[in-house]
This record gives structure tokens, C-alpha cells and sequence, in this order.
């Protein structure tokens, strides 16, 4: 990660009148692992959705895909643990995946390519490493059909029209027939989704903090963490879950030489995570010009992997 970025990032965030910080910076090594924490709480219901409908509906989500080769993109593949379901319901099927997993980390890229090639020797594994914003850009030359994943729900942190153009740029990556398979929450009881990011353990509060000391530790920072707290709320109207970090003092920080002051309760927004009802996604599919889609639900109706085809 490129350390200027991440500077002028921080540095403009916290300049705004309404602090805020940018959430991709969660997850360095120690914000990966606290992540991996969050996945096994009771109350983050997500992955657990996930991959109940990659066991039971992969084959139906095959099922709409008519070509036999078909090159398999996954941003933010992470170590494809949860794909490998996927792609071995594929084998069974007949089809010839390529699989093609992107990440930031090399590491995991390894961990995921090595996993591959143990679990599913028939499959080509290309990984590409870097931010997928530049790593998608790469992709311009193509062999076969693509089908270009996007899971986790990591779709959530994109704030309301950025989703769209996210969405539109991929798009642009593919052509007709092709698909785009994007894990999203869906808009349930707000006391689960506030739940899912308020856990009694106070494991979503590290990973909230682990971004100030990330900066103290890579920007020459002095936050006192423990001047500052978590905040989750989760609002049903719009379907947005925010976290917030909240000064709990009168509090002067200085990162790298830079002063900045922050009044007791001011707060530093660090993190949304969007909400969608299945319509909504209907309509999502076609502001981003697909032609057409299908979710896949788990039984509680939480969770969908929603199928676009350009
Ligand atoms: C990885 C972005 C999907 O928003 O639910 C979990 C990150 N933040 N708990 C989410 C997260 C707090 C997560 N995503």
C-alpha cells in the first residue's frame, strides 16, 4: 500500500468539517486477522448465509451459464476458501473454469493458489495481485466467457451513487452474456443488522480502533485509543449501518508533525455498510445495464447472491 495515499487520505479525511476516514484502510495484517475474528461471531450472520447458498444453490447458478469454458474473476478472492465450493460444483457440472482471483495481499494469493491446486488440480489458476481498481484494467485481453464475482458483501462499503458507478465499471469489463455475481445484505430486522456490528465482545470496536493505531504506527501519529470508542448504528430508512469512532475527551492528535483537534463526542465516520432490498437490486441491475438478473436467497431471507447478465 502505497504510504503518500494513505497519508493525504487520512490528512483530508480528518480536515473535513464531519471527520471522517476511509474504510479500506482496516485491513492491514492485524485488521485482517480482527476481520477474521468478526467472521466467526454469532452475531455477523453473514458468511454463515454465504456459503449456505454456495452449498445449496451453485448448481442453480450454474445452471444459467450456457458456455463450457468460462474464465472465473473473483476481486478481493481473499484465499478462495469459499470459491473452491463453487468451482468444484462447476467440475461436476462439465464446465472448464479458469479461475482468476485478485487481492491486495500476495500472501493470501499464494495461500489461495496453492489451496486451489491441492483441492482442484483441474483447475488453471491466474492470480493477479494489487488494487483491483488497476488489476481489472489488465483484463483487456479475453479468451473465454467471463463470470466476475464479487462476494462478502463487500459491495456495502460503496456509499449510495458510488455503488452504481462501481458497478458500471464493471460493467464495461464484460460482454453480452457474460455475468457478474455480487454477495450482498439484504434489509432485514434492524436490530439484527445493529447487532452484526455492536458484538458484546467488543471485537468490532478493535477492528474500529485498529485504524487509529495503524495510522500512529505508519503516519507518526499519537491517538490515545483508549480516548476513543465505537460506535454501530444502524439506520432502517436508508438501510445504511455506519461505525463511527467518537472522542470521548477534548483531544489534541498530531499526526506527523500536523495538529488536529477534536471536541469531546465529535465523532470520525470510518465505515458504511449498505443495505439492499431484493427490488432495489432489481433496479441496481438495470441502472448498471445489465439486461437481466436473479437472487439467490438463504432460507431466513437474509443474504443473496444476486446473478446480473450483461
Ligand atoms: C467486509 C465490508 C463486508 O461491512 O460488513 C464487518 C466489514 N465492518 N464489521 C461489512 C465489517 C464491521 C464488512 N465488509
Amino acid at each position: 500500500m502505497d504510504n503518500q495515499e494513505f497519508r493525504e487520505e487520512v490528512l483530508r479525511g480528518l480536515s473535513d468539517s464531519k471527520k471522517h476516514l476511509p474504510s479500506k484502510y482496516f485491513y492491514d495484517d492485524k485488521g485482517s486477522a480482527i476481520f477474521q475474528e468478526i467472521m466467526e461471531m454469532e452475531e455477523y450472520y453473514l458468511p454463515g448465509c454465504e456459503v449456505e447458498i454456495l452449498q445449496n444453490q451453485s448448481k442453480d447458478i450454474i445452471g444459467e451459464i450456457l458456455s463450457e469454458e468460462i474464465d472465473v474473476i473473483e476481486l478481493g478472492a481473499g484465499d478462495g476458501t469459499k470459491t473452491i465450493v463453487f468451482l468444484e460444483e462447476m467440475i461436476r457440472l462439465g464446465k472448464k473454469p479458469t479461475y482468476v482471483p485478485m487481492d491486495i495481499s500476495a500472501d493470501i494469493l499464494k495461500f489461495n493458489e496453492e489451496n486451489i491446486a491441492s483441492r482442484l488440480p483441474e483447475v488453471p489458476v491466474v492470480p493477479l495481485v494489487g488494487d483491483y481498481f488497476l488489476t481489472m484494467s489488465s483484463l483487456e485481453e479475453r479468451k473465454n466467457p467471463r463470470l466476475l464475482m464479487f462476494m462478502g458483501s463487500n459491495i456495502g462499503n460503496f456509499h449510495g451513487e458510488r455503488a452504481i458507478e462501481f458497478i458500471r465499471l464493471i460493467n464495461g469489463y464484460l460482454q453480452d452474456g457474460d455475468f457478474f455475481l455480487m454477495g450482498v445484505d439484504l434489509k432485514k430486522n434492524p436490530h439484527i443488522i445493529r447487532a452484526a456490528y455492536n458484538d458484546k465482545d467488543g471485537i468490532t470496536k478493535r477492528f474500529n480502533l485498529n485504524l487509529l493505531e495503524r495510522i500512529n504506527r505508519e503516519l507518526s501519529a499519537d491517538f490515545d485509543l483508549a480516548a476513543f470508542d465505537h460506535y454501530g448504528v444502524y439506520n432502517p430508512k436508508d438501510g445504511a449501518a455506519l461505525s463511527f469512532l467518537v472522542s470521548l475527551e477534548d483531544q489534541e492528535v498530531s499526526i506527523g508533525g500536523r495538529k488536529f483537534s477534536f471536541e469531546k463526542f465529535e465523532t470520525i465516520h470510518t465505515e458504511v455498510s449498505q443495505k439492499y432490498s431484493l427490488k432495489e437490486l432489481d433496479q441496481l441491475a438495470k441502472l448498471t445495464n445489465f439486461s437481466w438478473d436473479r437472487h439467490f436467497t438463504d432460507s431466513k431471507g437474509y443474504y443473496s447472491l444476486s446473478l446480473f447478465r450483461k
